[in-house]
């Protein structure tokens, strides 16, 4: 039978989309999207691929843990992967989740179960060998993350050495930061001028990825471990002995609480008072891991849980359920890429009331407009909102939002509020349908739809708000990575008239920075080393940072890994365009429009002028490995990401798994499917000497 097409370009959608929001999940720290969207956009895609299986590929999402490890920080390996839980939103769910292990375990008996809170932060691993803080590792896409034992050393609530001598121990879990204290960073960012941080979530992410550990070591944050990786020298036979034994070794932990007394104390929830619930969250807070007896005890730890998270000074996005007898977790092992004896129940986005003063239409880089409704400042989720996007004029329609309604809004794990009904009876008797501006808000332009588009468009290069949000940007991490060039200072900078163009950033003076508000001596000379420090991008980073519409940070690598130089790229035909990896008509026009216009190209004429020099893409040192597809599997006596670089070194490419396409598996200790599957087919296998002398 012949491929769908259209099956096959619905899962090809779904996977760039899930990659897209992987990406600003896990390496930006700016989720795109709510967790429940992404789990819905994730499972569509699995199911697409369960009905499909012949268009499973090597390479989409659902084959690996997602997530990769960011630049900047040396790359390490996990000893065993960290792996990720398999999300439900319902608590009957809880229910399936114990009947699929009972029916696994093929027994008709009570299976214990281990109630713990789903902590919302960095996931991170402790490293201690013969009891002392070896490393500090982020869970990177599970198998390799990022060393950060600097940062995670300035937190005093991690002990640099355990209480008792144990050869290896490895510590799991989560960094956070506490509501207060997220509160009083944003409000010292704000004060500073700095960007502020969307939830404390990011803000630990934020400061963990610091390249500076000095700044790491002023922010408040704390962990909460829950796990176990590898460990020499004790045993435990039930998660819930491991909060007490974490805290014997020194490592902070939630502790174990009595449900029944729990239960007990909670029982008449739904009647009491504020200040009560308050007072008892304050007096369970630090021992709400309970071991239950069933999945209704469980239910009910969930529900009690969801209704006291907003009590409690952290973040929690849900609770985990996990089998308490090792043993049994041990039979039950993993599924792809989650554990069958563990489930997180993750609670529905915590919702507010207030009311709409306004709305106000912004103009993107792109001179997309997108209108904004501004509310009284309302508590969700512990983060104080006052903004919320309404995406576009259809999204407007369909809710039907108008200034002066009091609206239900959302704070969907991480990401901008958003408005989700409107309580209609509410409405003021004048209301007027919100329209859209037929003129941009910055520099009065018609605006219009592109075709194919529900936003309208500002389309003149000139206007103020695409130059302002252009420059940020330009100057943003993966584009030319000005680190202290932030929005409020480009801001600044344009309102002053000191920038107009990228250019612009390379030839600001001294004594006109000094001269602004809010700008010292210091600080403005930081500002400027971050500029010099910027001057020699990677190519791709650089063609990225012009802000063409659609190259987004691949393709330009792409452009940058066929140009090799901005000089060959001006020149770029639309043959050689369409001829790249995944660059298609629409791309390509986009590209040839941006080279005809005199002034971008004379702009990108101006930065190479001011003394920006791209570096042009490696390329592979030798083409021995060329159109070879290897697979690693095993231990291996080196890092696999060092494996990997000298495939790709050489002109090869790894994949993920072994299929008929496979050239050679390289093959470390303690290897397993891959091995099987690569004797079934054929397929060669090298040791990593052998490779190295292939
Ligand atoms: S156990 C094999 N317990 O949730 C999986 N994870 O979606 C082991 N998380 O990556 C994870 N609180 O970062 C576990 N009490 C808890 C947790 C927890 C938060 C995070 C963790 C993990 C993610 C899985």
């Amino acid at each position: 039978m012949a491929i769908d097409q259209k099956i096959l370009s619905k899962i090809d959608n779904l996977r760039r989309e899930i990659e897209k929001h992987d990406y600003s999940y896990y390496v930006l720290d700016k989720p795109t999207i709510n967790d429940r969207e992404y789990d819905k956009l994730y499972q569509d895609l699995v199911d697409l691929e369960t009905k499909h299986p012949e268009l499973v590929s090597d390479s989409s999402p659902t084959q690996r843990v997602a997530g990769s490890a960011r630049e900047g920080f040396v790359k390490k390996e996990h000893r065993t992967p960290m792996l990720s839980l398999q999300n439900s939103y319902n608590p009957d769910d809880i229910v399936a989740f114990y009947e699929r292990i009972k029916n696994f375990l093929k027994t008709d008996e009570q299976i214990e179960l281990f109630c713990e809170l789903k902590f919302d932060g960095l996931a991170m691993e402790l490293v201690y060998e013969d009891a002392k803080l070896a490393s500090a590792i982020t869970r990177g896409d599970g198998l390799i993350g990022e060393e950060v034992l600097p940062n995670i050393k300035t937190m005093k609530q991690i002990p640099l050495r355990l209480n008792k001598d144990i050869a290896l121990f490895e510590a799991r879990g989560e960094v956070i930061m506490k509501k207060s204290a997220f509160k009083e960073l944003n409000e010292a960012q704000q004060e500073a001028g700095q960007n502020t941080f969307a939830n404390p979530r990011n803000a630990a992410a934020g400061s963990i990825r610091q390249l500076d550990p000095q700044v790491t070591a002023k922010r408040k944050l704390g962990m909460f471990c829950y796990a176990s990786g590898v460990v020499e020298g004790l045993t435990y036979s039930k998660q819930s002995e491991l909060p007490k034994i974490l805290d014997q070794l020194g490592l902070p932990a939630m502790q174990v609480g009595d449900f029944k007394s729990f239960a007990k104390d909670f029982s008449e929830l739904n009647s009491m008072s504020d200040d009560k619930k308050q007072k008892l969250a304050d007096k369970w807070s630090a021992q709400l891991s309970m071991t239950v007896k069933s999945p209704e005890e469980a239910i009910a730890y969930y529900e009690i849980i969801n209704k006291i998270r907003t009590y409690l000074n952290f973040d929690i996005d849900g609770i985990v359920i996990k089998v308490n007898s090792l043993q049994l977790q041990d039979e039950l092992g993993f599924v792809a890429r989650s554990p069958r004896w563990a489930n997180a129940a993750k609670f529905e986005p915590e919702q507010s009331v207030t009311k709409i003063k306004d709305i106000v239409v912004q103009v993107g880089r792109t001179g997309a407009l997108t209108p904004v409704a501004i509310m009284e400042p309302v508590l969700v989720g512990g983060v104080t909102v006052s903004n919320a996007t309404l995406h576009n004029q259809d999204e407007i329609d369909r809710k039907d939002v108008r200034i002066g309604d009091t609206v239900t809004i959302q704070r969907a794990g991480d990401v901008i509020p958003e408005v989700v009904e409107v309580l209609k009876d509410k409405r003021p008797k004048d209301s007027k349908a919100f329209l859209l501006p037929t003129k941009c808000p910055e520099c009065e332009t018609d605006v219009f739809k592109d075709e194919g588009e529900v936003v309208l468009r500002c389309h003149n290069p000139a206007c103020g708000a695409k130059i302002k949000e252009g420059l940020k940007h330009f100057v943003s991490r993966k584009a030319m990575n000005v680190d202290k060039l932030g929005d409020k200072i480009i801001e600044q900078l344009v309102d002053n008239e000191l920038i107009n163009s990228f250019s612009d950033i390379y030839k600001l003076e001294e004594e006109a920075l000094l001269a602004l508000e809010r700008q010292g001596k210091k600080s403005v000379e930081n500002l400027l080393n971050s500029i010099k420090k910027s001057k020699t991008p990677e190519l791709g980073n650089f063609l990225f940072s012009l802000g063409i519409r659609f190259v987004g940070e691949q393709t330009a690598k792409s452009l940058a890994q066929y140009y090799g130089n901005v000089e060959s790229f001006l020149k770029a035909t639309e043959e050689e365009l369409l001829s790249i990896e995944d660059i298609g008509p629409k791309v390509e026009g986009s590209i040839n429009e941006a080279l005809s216009s005199q002034a971008f190209v004379n702009e990108i004429k101006e930065l190479l002028n001011v003394g920006i020099k791209p570096k042009s893409p490696a390329k592979a040192e030798s083409s021995d490995f060329q159109s070879l597809v290897f697979v690693i599997t095993g231990t291996l006596p080196v890092a696999r990401s060092e494996v990997k670089k000298y495939i790709e070194n050489k002109g090869g490419k790894v994949s993920g798994s072994v299929s008929k396409k496979t050239d050679y598996l390289v093959l470390g200790e303690d290897a397993g499917s891959k091995l099987t599957k690569a004797q079934e087919l054929g397929v060669k296998t090298l040791s990593w000497e052998e490779l190295q002398q292939l």
